[in-house]
């Protein structure tokens, strides 16, 4: 969704945008381009191979583009408050990451199941699956995949890990073909497990939460943010920052009690009123881009300083 991203942030010459998920460098690069070349990009990324991936693409936009390795809740620690005129986060996995199996993300190929986006020492998808007791891994299926089957399946990796430690995608993969109804599904029957593991291991619903409050910060009054989600619970962490920030009210308490609100300003209007989907040609030429959603917010003003004590989750 190149073009859209484009047409949210209008890039101009001399402005400063975050790609806070630079990936290959698609829309970095597109912001450059659209500019002329005569933007500053800050690229964060948590994998360090799409770093090398982006600054071989933009090598020839050296000195007007800064790379760090790191979540993009670590932002503020690269720019300045206020400083920015935009910024995108392009949500997920990459299609490098899906098409590499030693890293693991894929049930189309053999690796070892880690899923790992970076460098951390926390559990990666092995120890989720052989270490989690049944009933938390049927929730985690449930919770974050929207598994139907999320129950039988934990039980049977349950069974199966009492026997033999499950190391490598193709062996989940398989237990998973074999539990699973055919045709129960539309899609591989492992794919939202395979998607559960991923967003656990890489705690990608709170470093998104997280992540969007310190970009928040970044931006001028006046500048945009763009988000591309790829999955309801993704979506939904960016509705509700985005409501939060668009009501013309505070809920003191944090919780919305009609008889409490306080009347302030909004500090933030949608530019898309609904989310918009890649056009059909993009969906056919790449099938994941299916469940892509991307809304646009402008930053109307900054939120004064109280206003993160009220309830703690306005920037
Ligand atoms: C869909 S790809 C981005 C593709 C990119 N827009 C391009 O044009 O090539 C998602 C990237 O975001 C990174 N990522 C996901 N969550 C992140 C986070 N919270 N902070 C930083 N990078 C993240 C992943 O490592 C992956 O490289």
């Amino acid at each position: 969704m190149v073009a859209e991203v484009v047409a949210g942030l209008q890039p101009r010459a001399g402005g400063r945008y975050v790609d806070c998920t630079v990936g290959g460098g698609g829309h970095a690069e597109a912001i450059l381009r659209a500019s002329d070349g005569a933007a500053w990009v800050l690229g964060c990324d948590r994998d360090p191979e799409a770093l090398q991936a982006a600054a071989a693409r933009l090598a020839r936009y050296a000195g007007r583009i800064e790379l760090r390795l790191g979540a993009f809740e670590r932002v503020g620690e690269w720019w300045a408050a206020g400083s920015c005129d935009g910024a995108v986060a392009d949500l997920g996995v990459s299609s490098h990451q899906l098409d590499t199996p030693r890293r693991g993300f894929s049930f189309q190929r053999d690796g070892p199941l880690s899923m790992r986006m970076g460098p951390g020492a926390g559990p990666d998808a092995a120890d989720l699956v052989n270490g989690l007791p049944v009933d938390q891994l049927a929730k985690l299926f449930e919770e974050l995949g929207e598994e139907r089957h999320a129950r039988r399946i934990a039980r049977v990796i349950g069974q199966e890990r009492a026997r033999t430690a499950i190391r490598s995608t193709r062996q989940l993969a398989t237990l998973i073909e074999r539990c699973v109804p055919r045709g129960a599904v539309a899609v591989h029957p492992a794919t939202r497990v395979f998607q559960a593991l991923r967003m656990a291991v890489n705690d990608e619903l709170g470093t998104l939460e997280r992540g969007l409050r310190a970009v928040w910060r970044l931006l001028r009054p006046g500048a945009r943010l763009v988000c591309i989600t790829f999955h309801s619970g993704e979506a939904r962490v960016v509705k509700q920052f985005g409501q939060a920030l668009a009501r013309a009210y505070d809920t003191p308490s944090g919780v919305d009690v009609p008889e409490l609100r306080r009347p302030r300003p909004p500090r933030l209007r949608w530019v898309t009123r609904r989310a918009l989907s890649p056009g059909e040609a993009e969906q056919r030429a790449n099938p994941r881009a299916r469940s892509a959603q991307l809304r646009v917010m402008e930053k109307l003003m900054d939120s004064p300083a109280d206003d993160e004590s009220n309830h703690g989750k306005e920037p």
